[in-house]
């Protein structure tokens, strides 16, 4: 066998990655039009490019409404504002996710309630969200993590039983599709990040969309310094400025016009690599959920069995890749949880990027880090709760929660004292009192 990279061979891999992100004339057109024009910010919001980029992106989704913002942790705290929740209030979200989706909660006065995720997806468990929903839970934060998608299916079932908001986090999954339904177009709202390692990238920024036109109106407000958006500019909200620029804006346009093409290749080059990735032994692919009826994957989860590896610890895999020249990132955690069923328990995760090129494997990214799961519910600094399935205290339906559908739990059913859930009347979401 030839010696290792990392021991002084050649490289399997050297050619290295297309640049990302990628650029050419018409970006440097497009930003050039912007500052010969004048109107550099994002005041008055949204700006010409910013407007139509997200009235294009919410198509491309799916849906009805688009709001771009300055980047993919605000539009989160923004989402969860604009529903009106906040102090008191509980945010239902994966442990297995980026710092931004917790602190999205928390910014916005809630708590965060951490969920383990499935096996086989590594995203949100469903079965572990019934048993975290209490009389004071009011949106579930569901995460499409790295080249997968969250239950949509039972996310949104498991919402409307306990009347609770939906929103998305799809910083990892934009153009993907379960059963043909855009990612983000699913919940109350879903949140994209443009971030530069993001596969629709400006170097920053974020979208949020809504088919709620009443929110799409509260989020411009919010992210306006509390400006009213409605026609009558009589409703005020306690916001800052979380405007995007028009450069970026500008950029996000050209992008998006790349963005089809770039989707299709990179679930090209997905496919063919866990084809090869397959045939290798330790390694073990979690495939895609077959109802992602499109796919567009930020970057591909792979777990590997360290006695595969002789024992390797995650990290020396990932160096050893890298070397190689394969762009590799690592959870530096393993996580724990008292399933029975093992995996992903005490099983460290790998993470593989794929580009838009034709190469196999694409631009290097940085360690990825997440939390670890908790085994017992436990505290968190800051007030943080696990919750974690069949926690003593935490079993069996919430008080206070009904089947009926959204807007539909009972008041007679909640203990006196007790905050009531996020509804949506006529005049669209309602805080609790
Ligand atoms: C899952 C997830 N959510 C949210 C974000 C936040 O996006 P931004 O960096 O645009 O604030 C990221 C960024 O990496 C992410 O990975």
């Amino acid at each position: 066998m030839a010696e290792l990279a990392m021991r002084g061979g050649a490289p399997v891999r050297p050619q290295g990655y297309p640049r990302w992100p990628v650029h050419d004339e018409r970006d440097v057109e497009a930003v050039t039009r912007v500052v010969r024009g004048g109107r550099w910010g994002g005041f008055p919001e949204p700006g010409p490019m910013a407007a139509e980029f997200g009235a294009r992106f919410a198509a491309y989704q799916g849906s009805g409404h688009g709001v771009v913002m300055a980047n993919g942790t605000v539009t989160m705290e923004v989402a969860l504002k604009a529903l009106g929740i906040g102090w008191g209030d509980e945010v239902i979200l994966p442990a297995l996710t980026f710092a931004a989706t917790p602190y999205a909660a928390m910014a916005a006065g809630a708590l965060p309630v951490f969920c383990d995720v499935t096996p086989d997806t590594l995203t949100l468990d469903p079965d572990q969200v019934e048993t975290a929903v209490t009389s004071r839970t009011r949106a579930i934060m569901p995460v499409h993590l790295g080249h997968q998608m969250a239950d949509m299916d039972r996310v949104m079932e498991v919402a409307r039983r306990h009347s609770l908001a939906v929103v998305e986090d799809c910083a990892h999954a934009h153009g993907q599709r379960w059963r043909d339904r855009g990612a983000g177009s699913f919940g109350e709202l879903g949140s994209f990040s443009h971030q530069s390692l993001k596969l629709l990238t400006a170097g920053e920024g974020g979208s949020l969309l809504t088919d709620d036109e009443q929110l799409a109106r509260r989020a411009h407000s919010l992210i306006d310094c509390g400006r009213p958006k409605d026609p009558d500019e009589k409703h005020y909200t306690f916001g800052a400025n979380y405007r995007l620029g028009e450069l970026h804006a500008a950029l996000l346009l050209v992008a998006l016009e790349r963005f089809p093409d770039q989707q299709a290749e990179r679930a090209a080059a997905g496919r063919r690599f866990q084809e090869l990735a397959a045939q290798v032994p330790g390694v073990r692919l979690l495939p895609p959920d077959p109802r992602i009826s499109r796919w567009s994957f930020y970057c591909y989860v792979l777990l590997i069995e360290p006695e595969a590896f002789a024992g390797a610890t995650n990290r020396l895999v990932c160096e050893a890749l890298e070397a190689e020249g394969v762009g590799c990132g690592w959870t530096r955690r393993r996580c724990r949880s008292p399933w029975p069923s093992g995996p992903p328990c005490g099983r460290p995760c790998t993470w593989t990027r794929t580009s838009s090129g034709p190469a196999l494997a694409g631009s290097r990214t940085r360690s990825r880090r997440s939390p670890r799961c908790s085994a017992t519910r436990r505290s968190w600094p800051g007030g943080v709760r696990g919750t974690p399935r069949g926690c003593p205290g935490r079993t069996g339906p919430s008080p206070g929660r009904t089947s009926a559908g959204r807007g539909g739990s009972s008041p007679a059913a909640r203990p006196a004292g007790e905050r009531r859930p996020a509804t949506r009347g006529p005049g669209g979401w309602r805080a609790a009192p």
